[in-house]
């Protein structure tokens, strides 16, 4: 498996602040299946967070270097998570920022209360200047779990959308749970990540985890579009696969019943 959204690089944002924490990581991706991994740590503009892509770039090796040294298989590729801002397009141009991988899509983090007035020139400049956005986590966004339409522009304009394997989980509070899972069966959702942060508690075995959720809504082709092709596709710069929407959801199982109900 790959995953498109993780903070796993030591001590750049929120991820681990050592590599021995990067490595524990690192160890939890294999077990959970995975592959590789996109390190995208949070550049968001006028703060403290806005790492250079060559600090990225080196750190991504550097580790790399240790896994291999380790034994281990799972190798990382670099990225960021941009935030939000008018000067996206013209950093991205000039290759101040990290896409995804080094492809076309730029994994942008959807803010947690509201989009900005201006989100639609953001987008417009992005896709005008031959880049693809890919909204991380929009089901975290409270005017997004209020109001969807904004979802469906997003959608209009040629946008990706990529939400969280703890969210369907219900990790993320009951709002974002629900949010998750109306976005999957409107066929909305192009692909899920971890959004890991360390090993512990936002730990990459929530791919796992969420995998149970993810087959009691879609269908079996529609999993394997989500969760394993259209991460490739990210990283083949194809265009990603959509998914159809769901006509009738699945009955979830009692366990499953009992366990929302508790909630
Ligand atoms: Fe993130």
């Amino acid at each position: 498996m790959i995953d498109i959204h993780s903070h796993i690089l030591p001590g750049i944002d929120d991820g681990p602040a050592r590599m021995d924490e990067t490595l524990e990581m690192a160890r939890a991706y294999e077990q959970a299946g995975f592959h590789v991994v996109i390190a995208t740590p949070h550049h968001v503009p006028g703060t403290s967070w806005n790492p250079a892509p060559e600090t990225v770039q080196s750190l991504v090796s550097h580790v790399n270097r240790i896994l291999v040294h380790e034994g281990m298989r799972l190798r990382l590729l670099p990225g960021m998570e941009v935030g939000l801002d008018l000067d996206l397009a013209r950093m991205l141009s000039k290759k101040a920022l990290l896409t995804l991988g080094g492809t076309q899509y730029v994994l942008v983090e959807t803010p947690f209360q509201r989009l900005p007035l201006n989100w639609e020139q953001m987008v417009f400049d992005l896709t005008a200047a031959g880049f693809a956005v890919v909204w991380a986590h929009p089901e975290r966004c409270r005017q997004l779990q209020n109001n969807p339409a904004p979802m469906a522009r997003m959608l209009q304009m040629g946008c990706f959308l990529q939400i969280n394997w703890g969210s369907i989980l219900g990790y993320n509070g009951g709002h974002v749970e629900k949010s998750a899972k109306r976005m999957l069966q409107k066929g909305w959702v192009h692909c899920l990540a971890t959004d890991c942060h360390d090993a512990v508690s936002r730990t990459p075995a929530i791919g796992m985890d969420g995998m149970r959720i993810l087959e009691e809504i879609l269908d079996p082709e529609a999993v394997g579009v989500v969760a394993h092709e259209n991460p490739v596709r990210i990283l083949q710069s194809k265009p990603l696969t959509p998914v159809m929407p769901v006509v009738k959801p699945k009955k979830e199982s009692g366990m499953r019943r009992l366990f929302s109900w508790k909630r």
